[in-house]
């Protein structure tokens, strides 16, 4: 059973006229003509669908097919529907909605980017009990009829009005219906989708209803994340009822949705539902959209809601949750547990920066993450597709689009000129050489490492092309740089450079970056993307490159310690992320290491004990400390409670990860988005440094457990999925005493260090035990 090779879409040819977005019913009938032994259904949309077969969802709430690059490739998805068949007569239907194809995308929502028209196409084949087979695929039989979706937008809402009846019901009658039309695929290939859909991943009650002093019933979920809600709608024929969500109560007790429009000229459309009701009593659900929210604000209902009439449907990519992590400090735990909610809300049908504002895949925020992300669940696939997509969409001098997919369609007149022209940031485009090279680190399968290499290998030609480009901008260096060396210096183009440190907004990190730090930044990933394309060669076997990009990384990094490293030991613009950059990518001597470390160190305590670090250090800053023998003061960061700091938002109530360090504005207003994981990187640390359970060599095939003592805490414990199964460590401290529960998985090798000594583990459970001054009481195999 092949699909088509050259797919048949079929579209209403009503439709797209003066911009009308509605939804689209496509239904056909077909007869079933004797005992079938199985059939199958296979479906996808230009836009997102449904599939039904006799009125029955086969889809239900997994919002599909996934943002691709829509020009190049669309994915389809499978269904059994040997059970739901009738001999007979069955109406087989697709109801499409505008997805990601049609509906509104990115920072300023623009719709209609990749087409204005939305198809639909689907194959089913029955193989009956005789031998014979029968297959219908989408043509011109197929009829378009209309139903209750008015209109659907991913990020705006949707707007239902009950009273239209559906062509899915089978006791319409569609015989007068005008015809679908088919639309030729183009170059357009139809591939099977490979990663868990984005779908039900669970459902949170109401914490609490309340009627705002403006009246209007604000149900609060005490979650922020991202989904839809289930309502119990009541009322006359005709009353419109609007569901308005958002992540913020506003201190006047309404709901705060504008913080989402930074300045002006950057306005957000609300994300609203809107259901117009036909007098029945019913459970309502959008279709084609999904917010990040909170709190939902109802209006239109006479009736005060409780939590029975209301629930709230979290939707994300249904990955595995393998990962588990508790600490004697119960804040620790809660920022692990907002971390997870960051990314569940964001791992939606491309990794986001947030579920609110843009939605888009930008490549930085995967980059910082992406390691983080494997703490919690096996998000291999999710980040091989994530690299496809971002492969296919790299522009022919390499650079690299800021997200993924890059919201460009030779239907709009391809990629944006400001996509274009901010493409190419060191740090975010990086994500080609890193994430292949963090899956590998976990997951220890080479594949990925080869199938994204050609387009590393191209983005860091574009780097060096941006190096080789002359610059008049000199900023930020401490010494004066050899001609030869000039050629490794990347000043040339756009950089976000470090992104968000404290107290910076959208503006200032980015004349910062323009005026003072770009170059330092960018020279640094230069070198560090060189030398993890080096060992991606070596492991690849490729020996010639393996040897050109260490030569490579070698030149950059003497380049960059003549421009950036000064004689007085000073590193770039002197703040925290140039000592955390200079010392996590090895670009210093080793006898200029502790001076460095003790600069960095210096400056955490001079702040107070605050970090003063943005989106790409951040990561990064408490390994290197800690590393680098400043253990306490890492340690000291991590328990920080004031702002900047990470335990200041969940003590100041926050559910999930914030954009900015600071959340609120100083006059106490909501500002940048409340759902961002990229600062939530620090979970790696938790599980890695914390508990202690980190991969060795690739793959886990070996294991690191280090307890981590220096913290205070009297326990902690972790869980990780492995390739091998689940490694994981608990430990406990009491007085003179400490005790350690490790488990190897099969396969693998553990090496558990305690207060300096080492101890080789097979797979299995072991426990130990150890006086609180290091030395070693009982080793025993758990029975
Ligand atoms: C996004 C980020 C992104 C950044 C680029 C923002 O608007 O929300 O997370 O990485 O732009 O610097």
């Amino acid at each position: 059973m092949n699909v088509q090779s050259e797919p048949r879409w079929i579209i209403d040819t009503r439709s797209a006229a003066g911009g009308e977005r509605r939804a689209i019913y496509f239904v056909r009938d077909i007869s079933v003509r004797g005992q079938v032994r199985t059939a199958r259904l296979r479906a996808s949309a230009l836009g997102w669908y449904r599939a039904f077969v006799n009125g029955d969802d086969q889809t239900g709430p997994a919002l599909v097919p996934r943002w691709t690059p829509f020009d190049q490739y669309v994915e389809f998805q499978d269904y059994d529907v040997t059970t739901t068949l009738v001999t007979g007569n069955n109406r087989i239907g697709l109801v499409l909605g505008d997805g990601r194809y049609r509906g509104g995308l990115g920072a300023f929502q623009h719709d209609s980017v990749y087409g204005d028209r939305l198809a639909g196409w689907a194959q089913l084949t029955i193989e009956y009990v005789d031998g014979t087979r029968d297959e219908y695929v989408t043509d011109t039989t197929w009829k378009v009829g209309a139903g209750p979706i008015v209109r659907s937008d991913p990020m705006a809402g949707e707007v239902v009005d009950l009273r239209v009846p559906s062509a899915l019901d089978p006791a319409t009658v569609i015989g007068g219906f005008p015809h679908a039309a088919v639309t030729p695929s183009g170059a357009r290939q139809l591939i099977a989708e490979e990663v868990e859909r984005v779908t039900e991943i669970g459902r949170l009650s109401a914490a609490s209803i309340i009627r705002t002093p403006s009246g209007k019933q604000l149900v609060d979920f005490g979650q922020n994340a991202s989904g839809v809600v289930r309502i119990r709608l009541s009322g006359p024929p005709g009353r419109v009822v609007r569901l308005n969500h958002g992540e913020i109560k506003g201190a006047d007790g309404e709901l705060d949705i504008k913080y989402l429009t930074p300045f002006r000229a950057w306005p957000h459309k609300p994300q609203t539902d809107q259901v117009t009701l036909d007098g029945r009593t019913m459970w309502w659900q959008p279709w084609f959209t999904i917010h990040g929210f909170r709190f939902v604000e109802v209006e239109g209902l006479d009736a005060n809601l409780t939590s029975e009439d209301i629930e709230f449907v979290v939707l994300s990519t249904a990955l595995e949750e393998t990962g588990s992590f508790t600490a004697s400090d119960p804040r620790l735990q809660k920022l692990y547990e907002n971390v997870r909610w960051s990314m569940r809300s964001n791992f939606t049908d491309t990794p986001t920066d947030c579920p609110t504002r843009e939605r888009s895949g930008w490549t930085g925020d995967a980059q910082v993450f992406a390691a983080a992300g494997t703490v919690f669940a096996d998000i291999d696939a999710y980040f091989r597709r994530f690299l496809r997509n971002l492969a296919a969409e790299q522009l022919p001098d390499g650079r690299m689009p800021i997200y993924a997919p890059a919201e460009a369609s030779e239907f709009s007149g391809g990629m944006a000129r400001t996509t274009r022209m901010l493409s190419g940031s060191a740090g975010w485009g990086d994500a080609i050489v890193l994430i292949p090279w963090t899956l590998y680190s976990y997951y220890g399968d080479t594949t990925v490492l080869e199938s994204s290499y050609p387009a590393a290998q191209r983005w860091i030609d574009f780097l060096g092309n941006r190096a080789a480009a002359p610059s008049r901008r000199k900023r930020g260096r401490r010494g004066r740089v050899s001609a030869h060396h000039e050629q490794f210096i990347v000043e040339k183009g756009f950089d976000w450079g470090e992104w968000m440190r404290p107290g910076e907004s959208f503006l200032s990190s980015a004349v910062d970056s323009f005026r003072r730090s770009g170059a330092t930044v960018a020279t640094a990933y230069y070198e560090h993307s060189a030398r993890v394309l080096g060992k991606i060669a070596g492991v690849l076997e490729r020996t010639d490159d393996e040897r050109r990009y260490t030569d490579l990384a070698d030149s950059i990094r003497l380049a960059w310690r003549e421009a950036y490293l000064g004689p007085d030991g000073r590193i770039g613009i002197d703040r925290q992320d140039d000592y955390v950059r200079a010392l996590a990518f090895g670009l210093l001597d080793e006898q200029e290491r502790p001076a460095a470390a003790a600069r960095l160190a210096g400056l955490v305590i001079a702040a107070d004990y605050h970090l003063g670090t943005g989106f790409l250090s951040t990561p990064m800053l408490l390994d290197t400390l800690r590393d680098n023998g400043y253990a306490d003061v890492a340690y000291r960061l991590l328990l920080q409670e004031t702002t900047p700091s990470w335990l200041d938002q969940v003590n100041r109530g926050a559910t999930t990860t914030w954009e900015t360090w600071e959340g609120y504005t100083k006059r106490g207003s909501a500002a940048n988005s409340h759902n961002h994981y990229s600062f939530g990187a620090v979970a790696r640390f938790l599980v890695e440094h914390v508990a202690g359970v980190a991969p060795g060599k690739a793959g886990f095939e070996t294991i690191e457990f280090r307890p981590g003592l220096e913290s205070g805490l009297t326990s902690a414990a972790a869980a990780v999925g492995t390739p091998r199964g689940t490694a994981s460590i608990a430990w406990r401290k009491t007085v003179g005493h400490f005790s350690v529960h490790v488990v190897v998985p099969p396969g693998a090798l553990g090496k558990l260090e305690i207060s300096s000594e080492s101890h080789l583990l097979t797979e299995g459970e072991h426990d130990l035990h150890v006086t609180i001054h290091g030395t070693l009481v009982n080793s025993r195999d758990a029975p």
